[in-house]
């Protein structure tokens, strides 16, 4: 239901992955793949590769995200890139929250709010991650972990806003380890995350609000949780390394 109300939007996250000149040779390989794409279709790369990514891109369907970015303008934060750093560069996108960030960063459902708000601030779209350990799983407390994540990502974000923001549902047990979470886990943990929206805003703001499933997606198994109603995309990580792996899901996005 209203499905059609969104468009889909693909993204890869390249994550620790390609030097810029593999980065050159991978986006040419993807460009006359993707360029008939009925979905957005997004590269989020590291940060030395951003340049590269932007030139390669220009007049293309492909938009360019970053993997992380800071929420303070400039200061003595060594090892950390600010949002106009971005945007000078003609960079779109960026993913805030991922499990990697939280587990091995340090990264706090805080500081991922800090981040979006300093993204939302500087105009770029957030692609924000949450998602539960497989522990948190078998507990029976999925809904609460990505309940709180959501609600404490979304803090003083208006309705406006919201149209820059991408949720993007990633199951941490799913991510990298071949282990998709079923079409229906992934489907009631998407609409789980819309009727949050729905609480915190309104109808019309959850029913236009894109939420992507992201964890072991590939050529495969895209079609399938592609056609969930609540599925509005996926994150893929192994996936969009391979440009025609990252061209069939785009693919299935289109449909
Ligand atoms: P994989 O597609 O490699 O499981 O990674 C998913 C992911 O973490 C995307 O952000």
């Amino acid at each position: 239901m209203n499905k059609q109300l969104r468009k889909a939007v693909i993204a890869g996250n390249w994550k620790m992955n390609k030097t810029p000149s593999q980065a050159k040779a991978l986006i040419e390989e993807m460009k006359p793949l993707v360029k008939d794409a009925d979905c957005d279709v997004v590269i989020c790369v590291p940060y030395v590769d951003l340049q590269t990514a932007v030139e390669a891109t220009k007049g293309t369907n492909i938009k360019v995200g970053a993997e992380n970015c800071h929420w303070e303008k400039s200061g003595a934060f060594t090892g950390e890139i600010s949002t106009e750093m971005l945007t000078e560069l003609g960079v779109e996108y960026v993913v805030i929250g991922h499990s990697e960030r939280r587990t091995y960063f340090g990264e706090t459902d805080v500081t991922v709010n800090k981040r979006v708000r300093a993204a939302l601030d500087a105009g770029l779209t957030v692609i924000l991650c949450v998602g539960e350990y497989l522990e948190q799983r078998e507990q029976g407390v999925t809904f609460d972990v990505v309940g709180m994540q959501t609600r404490i990502a979304l803090g003083g974000v208006s309705k406006e806003e919201l149209s820059r923001i991408i949720i993007a549902y990633e199951p941490v047990w799913a991510i990298g380890t071949g282990r998709t979470a079923t079409a229906e886990q992934a489907n009631e943990v998407n609409h789980a995350i819309r009727e949050i929206v729905a609480d915190l805003y309104d109808r019309e703001a959850a029913d236009a609000f894109v939420v992507q499933y992201g964890g072991s997606m590939n050529a495969g198994n895209a079609a399938d949780l592609l056609a969930q109603p609540d599925v509005d995309g996926g994150l893929i990580g192994g996936a969009s390394l391979k440009a025609p792996d990252f061209a069939k899901i785009v693919e299935a996005a289109s449909k």
